[in-house]
C-alpha cells in the first residue's frame, strides 16, 4: 500500500520480526502467570493483534480508552479515560500494550491509575519509544524500537484520525 506523502521508517517485514521476538520472550516470561494483555486505544489495536498471536499461553485480553491528543502532534498533557476495562486485574499479571512512549505522560498516569486496581504485577510492552521527547520516566518492560524525534503514522498510529491502516510505520513528509 503506498500512501503519498508518507515515507517508510519500519517495513511491515521488520515489524513482523520484531513483534515475533517479543511474543517469543513474553512467553517464557508469563509462564504460569495470569495474563491480562490490557491494550491502550486506539493506537494498540494492530500491534495487539499481531503480539497476542505470537504469544503461547492462555491469556486474556482487555483494553482502555484512553484520549492524550487534540488535533495536533504535540502532546497536550491531558489524559481521559474514554473507556475503562470491563473486568477487575486485581491479582492479575497485567501487561500494558501501547504503541508509542513519547513524553511518558499518558504512560504515567496509567501506571498510576493501574497500580491502584491491584494487579499481581504491572509491565509495559510498548511498540515504540521516542526518548528525546521524554518528560516522564516510565519504565518500558519490553520494548519493540527506539525512534528518533519525528511523528509518525501507521500500524495503529494515527495524524489527525488518519492513517491508521498503513501497514508498516511511516513519517509523514513536509508538504511546502
Ligand atoms: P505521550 O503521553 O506523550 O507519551 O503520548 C502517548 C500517546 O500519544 C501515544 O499512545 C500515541 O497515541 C500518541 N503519540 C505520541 N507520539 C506519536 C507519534 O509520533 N505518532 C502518532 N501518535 C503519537
Ligand atoms: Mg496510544
Amino acid at each position: 500500500m503506498v500512501f503519498a506523502g508518507v515515507r517508510e521508517l519500519i517495513s511491515e517485514q521488520v515489524l513482523r520480526a520484531r513483534v515475533a521476538e517479543l511474543g517469543e520472550q513474553i512467553t517464557a516470561d508469563y509462564q504460569g502467570k495470569d495474563l491480562v494483555l490490557l491494550g491502550v486505544l486506539k493506537g494498540c489495536f494492530l500491534f495487539m493483534a499481531d503480539l497476542c498471536r505470537q504469544i503461547q499461553l492462555h491469556l486474556s485480553t482487555d483494553f482502555l480508552g484512553v484520549s492524550s491528543y487534540g488535533e495536533g502532534t504535540a502532546s497536550s498533557g491531558v489524559i481521559r479515560i474514554t473507556s475503562d476495562l470491563s473486568r477487575s486485574v486485581e491479582g492479575r499479571d497485567v501487561l500494558v500494550v501501547e504503541d508509542i512512549v513519547d513524553t511518558g505522560l499518558t504512560m504515567n498516569y496509567l501506571l498510576e491509575n493501574l497500580e491502584t486496581r491491584r494487579p499481581a504485577s504491572l509491565k509495559v510492552c510498548s511498540l515504540l519509544h521516542k526518548p528525546a521527547r521524554q518528560i516522564v520516566a516510565t519504565p518500558i518492560d519490553y520494548l519493540g524500537f527506539t525512534i528518533e524525534d519525528v511523528f509518525v503514522i501507521g500500524y495503529g498510529l494515527d495524524y489527525q484520525y488518519r492513517f491508521r491502516n498503513l501497514p508498516y510505520i511511516g513519517v509523514l513528509e513536509e508538504t511546502p
